[in-house]
């Protein structure tokens, strides 16, 4: 520890700090000394947002930037979701001038969010860049904007503001970025609808040497041009006036104060900020630099004091010294690794660190978020993963500490315990690699981008070499994600001084020292377990210690372990076939509504303006799982600003319901018993939702009669905690006689766990009372539904509720009949309060509230023949429902429980499961999903028993034209054995299963399977009722047409009005598709189970015959070539009605079988490594039969973003709950993890079968919407395959179950690592 001479620097403090006492006055008073350069002038604190002015000065400067551009200048093109840093949706770019060198623009992209607008007056000429800044349909688009919507990259639209922002920073950076560099760019950002490849396609566009498949016929790039005087886009309207700079200038500080008494002070100097320090030495101050670490502990603070450090010019140093490079804590990470690779020829760890880094967070985190504020999080919070630390600590980095009084110098370790009460972290000095020094770095993730750690691992040695030999002078080995302690692991280094590392002897006994002293903390659910942790930290110092030998030492089988898992940049072909003579029919075209959604123009219910009065409201939610309300105080939530009510259950006008009969009372609030941690049981309202989440923090329950909830499905099957079966058991032949006489048997069980929806935009509901009655903006698939719960719970009839949809920012079944909570509990409060009421679930409460899709254990035997052939098979289905029954799938499931494979004999019986947890939901392809897979590991089981291939087995077992199926369905057009076998051939599967085969045997730390998951998936039409109206109008023959779906992202209105052109015979942009409402389809169904889009489009079309029909006989009277106008005109004047209406809703099929089944075959290769788990997914190739589509890119869309939410479903998303309480614990983007760009395959292959037109379908089309991702578990048993090989180099080449989600860590402790095996 190094004290320096601190006097001098004294003195000068004493000056300035008079100065700057003058200046803080003068800043009070408005009266800064500096006018012209002040943004604090005139007591004004402006800032500049897409070059217009604002006034800051009424405003909390903690107030989040997204909030303060949505509520102020309603400038709602900025989305918000996770409030966290983990979505991305609310992206926005920030200019400003580089703090060190003023002639240079700093240009970054940064999370809304988080970003506090007070901090903007920190930034010297700062601009904030919108998305309404870069262009509008009404304007004209930016290329990013119009690209994305052209390349189909928007579904719903919620996530694609995010997605053209934080590429239009990356391009104002760099306008010829490569292709790996647009990939890498996007690491923040989440869309949940499009499965990314065509995000990622839309993007590479701009890449320079862009694939020619990519780059169309854009010539635009040259419109990426920055003007150097307006700094916008050339070629660009005005953006209006630009006015001078804002910020503050040198030497003064402006010091903000909020209503509630908070103090927001921004130095622009040390020694201002040392004496900050000091004056509130005794409180609890906040330094504010990015203000990214509140994404992550949301609960810090609260801080009375906040000062912002980002105006002081001196904290931005990097220096490259004798021994180092300096960095002073305002270095944000992502300039952090932009020095450490200019500086990388000065030391090889530079390199090593920037890359590490690079895997910290995401972009707009990095591009906030500092060094400094990373390790502080890490000395305040000890359990916190922080990458920076072990990154710091292993390169022998030593920080500098100071405050008023000096400085002091510490290792990162030291720092830990350094009371740092008024200091301030000043810079780290990094060294560099002296000779004969190696160092490396690991880091590994349940997720390939923007995941915290598992572990991650740091070694440094200084090795001697002698006589062909290697001995370790020193070294350093690092790890966090172990235990909140465990930092080195002293004994194996102190073990490893002087060893020669090139024998096993070595490395084995450095190995069992490590595996003693490494005791990972396994008291925390949200933790991989500790016997994986402790494998992989083993598993990463045998990867360090092989890449320290020559390539000659190693043995050939072993030096896979010494590489990382490469992602090359992704690509993909989609192929299909479409009609021109048909067209607008089968026209591949982007969506109608997908420029709005580029340019953040469409807009979802939270972007809609408050209504005079409005007031928001948040729910209270149970910490208990089971038991009953004892007291709910509101006393203290009154007293929080612009409180105006708490809700309680005996507040509710009508019934305490928000599920109309005859479904099972679900409580919007409990009115007492509880039935699962997460349950509404108050409801806050206020004037802004930022009070009303206050006011729930402020509500205290008490609870009585507590006891333990049933909380896993195993608890709840030995207890028998069932409901009513909620279908009848399907026993086909005698599958128990067909099993006992069937020469080989087995049996097995299998689990898979909840899947959350992860729509973009959360539940929310907006209810405002009108004279009529009740308006209702829902985001709702299921108006009819809403409606009936709303009407029930207010207790007025259903004619006074009139509820509009116009769209969905994601839904995927969780805004089923889930979304008539929100809708009921916004209702009650406008009818209670009679005032308009907004609610919107924030994330937590959504994950913790809502159920999900189902949690299942399977059970099954089964009995075939040698050469794999089916003889009998039975399954038990336990299927998680929660605390209700409501939305039960399971007896859906059975009719999916042959996926498509042929046995006389079945017995299927599901059983729903109750437990202690929110009643669980429909989510994309419900019952199907998981039940698919349930077969499928069968066949697999088979295989493995047999020691057979089990693409063979499941090819043996293929239905064939006119087979039956368990639930007694005839397959007349079944096509699976050709698709099956063609696809095979296709794709190159035996080829490919031969070098998959030498790769295996060549290399025991990486492995690669591949697998084939064929399909076949029964559509119902029973259930689709929808109202659809197409009325002309007269004046200029446009058309409206309305329909009783919701658009969800699906392109439901893109389709329906290219069939109402095509059967009009005009041109698409002559119709309009207007918003689903109660008032023009009442009684129409539930958006769901992908039938939608085809039934609606049926009902538009016989609306549209009815109108030709109609209008025949005048056209018969005009001459050829009327145009449509003028006969519209015509027939008006002829009394035609010109409105038509059609109700759809189609009769059973015979014996109530399917309407159609869809078919098709997936193959999937992955490669893992087997010491870290991780994974990935080289190649897919999907072959669907989607009939023939109405819109190829439309449908293509659906099956891809299908596969991809069906690949998070199998690889990476898992729920995670309270033992105790049955709470959900990852309720957050910290914890829960969707797939992101890089998840998806690398290869991505989709072919629409040709000439495959569907006799059943409407215009011969099928489905596209869930089908494909019930193919989505190849992915898992192509990771399966691998895991088998690196058992089989173990000597375990038997069955073992994999369960979905197969996790990193499930994969790892899958393949069966065993430390003592490692060797040179
Ligand atoms: C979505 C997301 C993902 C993340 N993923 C990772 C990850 O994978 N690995 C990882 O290691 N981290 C991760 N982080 C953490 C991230 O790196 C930190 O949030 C960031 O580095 C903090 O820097 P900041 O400048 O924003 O700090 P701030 O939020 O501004 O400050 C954080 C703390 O540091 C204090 N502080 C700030 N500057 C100083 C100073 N100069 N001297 C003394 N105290 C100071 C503040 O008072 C505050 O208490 C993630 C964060 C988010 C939001
Ligand atoms: S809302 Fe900002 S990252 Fe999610
Ligand atoms: S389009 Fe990306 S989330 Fe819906």
């Amino acid at each position: 520890m190094k004290k320096s001479n601190n006097s001098g620097p004294r003195n000068i403090f004493a000056a300035q700090c008079k100065r700057w006492e003058e200046m803080e006055t003068a800043s009070l008073q408005g009266q800064s000394s500096d006018p012209a350069e002040d943004g604090t002038a005139a007591g004004r604190l402006m800032i500049r947002v897409n070059g217009v002015l604002h006034d800051v000065k009424d405003e909390d400067p903690q107030m989040p930037l997204a909030e303060y551009l949505r509520s102020i200048l309603h400038l709602c093109g900025t989305k918000t979701m996770c409030h966290e840093g983990g979505c991305g949706c609310c992206v926005v770019v920030i200019e400003y001038d580089d703090p060190v060198k003023p002639e240079k623009r700093m240009i970054k992209s940064m999370n809304s969010c988080l970003f506090p607008i007070g901090s903007l007056l920190s930034l010297k000429n700062h601009q904030v860049i919108t998305i309404e800044a870069l262009g509008s349909v009404k304007k004209g688009l930016h290329p990013i904007q119009q690209r994305l919507a052209d390349y189909n990259g928007s579904q719903c639209g919620f996530c694609s503001p995010g997605f053209v922002m934080q590429m239009y920073g990356l391009l104002k950076n760099n306008a010829t970025p490569g292709a790996q560099e647009v990939e890498d760019n996007f690491d923040g950002n989440v869309c949940r609808c499009t499965g990314y490849r065509p995000i990622l396609d839309a993007m590479k566009s701009f890449v320079k040497d862009a694939d020619i498949r990519l780059r169309g016929s854009f010539t635009d790039m040259e419109d990426l041009m920055i003007c150097p005087k307006t700094k916008w886009p050339c070629k660009r309207s005005s953006l209006g006036e630009v006015v001078p700079c804002t910020g503050p200038a040198e030497g003064s500080t402006s010091k903000l104060y909020n209503k509630d008494g908070i103090k927001w002070y921004q130095p622009t100097t040390l020694t201002q900020l040392y004496l900050l320090m000091q004056e509130h030495s005794r409180e609890a101050v906040k330094l504010v630099h990015g203000d990214t670490a509140k994404g992550v502990y949301k609960g810090d603070g609260p801080y009375k004091i906040s000062i912002d450090v980002k105006g002081i010019p001196d904290l931005y140093k990097v220096t490259m010294e004798p021994d180092g490079l300096k960095v002073w804590s305002n270095v944000t990470l992502s300039s952090l690794i932009d020095y450490l690779k200019q500086y990388s020829d000065q030391s090889p760890s530079y390199n090593v660190i920037a890359r590490h880094l690079l895997k910290v967070a995401n972009g707009p985190v990095r591009n906030a978020g500092g060094w400094a504020g990373n390790l502080m999080m890490k000395w305040k919070y000890r359990e916190f993963v922080s990458d920076v630390f072990v990154v710091f600590e292993v390169a022998g980095a030593k920080v500098t500490v100071s405050d008023i009084t000096g400085l002091n110098t510490y290792t990162p370790m030291q720092f830990l315990d350094v009371n740092m009460q008024g200091k301030v972290l000043l810079y780290v000095e990094i060294p560099k690699l002296t000779e004969g020094e190696k160092m490396n770095t690991y880091k590994i993730m349940p997720r390939m981008q923007n995941a915290h750690t598992y572990v991650s691992a740091g070694f440094r040695v200084q090795l001697r070499a002698w006589d062909k030999k290697q001995s370790v002078e020193s070294i350093s080995m690092v790890y966090t994600g172990i235990s909140k302690h465990f930092i080195h692991a002293v004994a194996t280094e102190k073990y490893l001084q002087g060893k020669d590392i090139t024998c096993n002897v070595t490395l084995q006994g450095a190995l069992t020292i490590l595996e003693k002293e490494l005791i990972p903390d396994d008291n925390n659910p949200l933790l991989a377990s500790a016997k994986y942790r402790k494998s992989l930290a083993l598993g990463l110092f045998y990867k360090f210690f092989l890449s320290l030998l020559s390539e000659n030492v190693v043995s050939p089988c072993n030096r896979s372990a010494q590489y990382s898992l490469e992602r090359p940049v992704s690509t993909g072909k989609q192929t299909y076939c479409s009609k021109p003579e048909e067209y607008p029919l089968t026209k591949p075209m982007p969506k109608l509504n997908a420029h709005l959604q580029t340019s953040g123009e469409a807009q979802f219910i939270n972007d809609l303006l408050p209504v005079p009065n409005e007031l928001f409201a948040a729910f209270v939610l149970s910490t208990e799982g089971n038991a009953t309300i004892s007291t709910i105080d509101i006393t203290a939530a009154m007293s929080v600003p612009g409180a105006a009510a708490v809700l309680k259950a005996k507040d509710i006008p009508g019934s305490n319901t928000f599920v109309p009969p005859p479904m099972e009372v679900e409580e919007i609030l409990s009115s007492g018993p509880v039935l699962y941690a997460g349950q509404p049981i108050a409801l806050c309202v206020a004037d802004s939702q930022h009070h009303a989440l206050q006011m729930v923090g402020e509500v205290k329950v008490t609870y009585k009669d507590q006891k333990p909830p049933i909380v896993t499905l195993d608890e709840a099957i030995e207890k028998k905690s069932f409901y009513p079966p909620p279908a009848k058991e399907i026993l086909v032949g005698d599958p128990t006689g067909a099993i006992s006489v069937s020469p080989c048997k087995i049996e097995g069980e299998l689990r898979v766990g909840e899947q959350y929806h992860f729509h973009m935009e959360t539940q929310i509901c907006r209810c405002v009372p009108t004279e009529d009655g009740l308006d209702v903006q829902a985001s709702s698939q299921w108006l009819d539904f809403a409606q009936q719960a709303i009407a029930g719970a207010i207790g007025i009839p259903v004619k006074d509720i009139n509820i509009t949809t116009k769209r969905l920012g994601g839904a995927y079944g969780g805004k089923g009949t889930r979304a008539s909570l929100v809708a009921c509990s916004a209702a009650v409060a406008a009818t209670v309060l009679c005032r308009p009421v907004r609610c919107i679930m924030d994330l937590s409460t959504n994950m913790k509230t809502i159920g999900k899709r189902h949690g299942y254990i399977f059970k099954y035997k089964v009995g075939f023949n040698e050469d794999g052939t089916l003889n009998g098979v039975i399954i038990t289905y336990y299927c998680d429902n929660g605390s209700s029954p409501n939305d039960n799938e399971v007896g859906l499931a059975l009719f999916f429980s042959d996926n498509a494979y042929k046995c006389k004999n079945w017995q299927l019986t599901p059983i729903a499961v109750k437990t202690n947890r929110a009643a669980h939901t429909w989510c994309r392809a419900p019952g199907s999903t998981p039940n698919i897979f349930v077969i499928e590991t069968i066949l697999e089981h088979v295989a493995k028993f047999l020691s057979l291939d089990p693409i063979r087995v499941k090819q043996k077992n293929l239905y064939a034209q006119g087979d039956t199926t368990p639930m007694g369905f005839v397959l007349p057009y079944c096509s699976i054995r050709e698709l099956y076998s063609s696809q095979l051939t296709k794709v190159d599967v035996a080829g490919r299963l031969q070098a998959i085969k030498k790769f295996n045997a060549d290399n025991s730390w990486k492995k690669k399977g591949l697998a084939v998951v064929p399909l076949k998936y029964c559509l119902f039409w029973t259930d689709g009722y929808y109202l659809c109206t197409v009325s002309i109008f007269a004046s200029d023959g446009s058309v409206i047409v309305s329909q009783g779906g919701i658009e969800s992202g699906q392109g439901l209105d893109t389709k329906v009005a290219q069939v109402c052109a095509y059967a009009l015979g005009i041109p698409v942009d002559f119709i309009s598709i207007k918003p689903t409402t109660t008032i023009n389809s009442p009684n129409s169904g539930a958006t769901g189970g992908s039938i939608t889009s085809e039934l609606n489009c049926l009902g538009v079309k016989n609306c549209c015959e009815i109108l030709r029909k109609r209008m025949k006989p005048v056209k018969d009277k005009l001459p050829p070539g009327t145009s449509w106008k003028d006969l519209v005109a015509a027939c008006f004047k002829d009394k035609v009605n010109l409105t038509a209406q059609y109700w759809v809703w189609p009769d059973p099929q015979p014996r109530d079988a399917p309407q159609y089944n869809s078919y098709g075959v997936t193959v999937a290769e992955a490669e893992i490594d087997v010491l870290t788990g991780e994974n990935q997914i080289s190649q897919v190739d999907i072959l669907f039969d989607c009939g023939e589509s109405m819109n190829p890119d439309i449908d293509i869309g659906q099956v891809e973003g299908a596969f991809v939410m069906g690949m998070g479903y199998w690889l990476l998303e898992k729920m995670i709950y309270d033992p105790k309480t049955g709470e959900v614990l990852n309720a957050g983007t910290w914890d829960y993890k969707p797939p992101f760009s890089k998840s998806i395959p690398i290869n991505f292959n989709i072919e629409l079968l040709k000439n495959a037109p569907n006799p059943m379908g409407v215009l011969r089309s099928k489905a596209s919407g869930e089908p494909p991702q019930c193919m989505s578990c190849a992915t898992l048993f192509a990771v399966k395959r691998a895991i088998e090989a690196a058992r089989q180099d173990v000597g375990q080449d038997t069955y073992f179950p994999l369960s979905g989600p197969a996790t990193v860590s499930v994969i790892q402790t899958s393949c069966l690592v065993d430390y003592r095996n490692f060797s040179i």
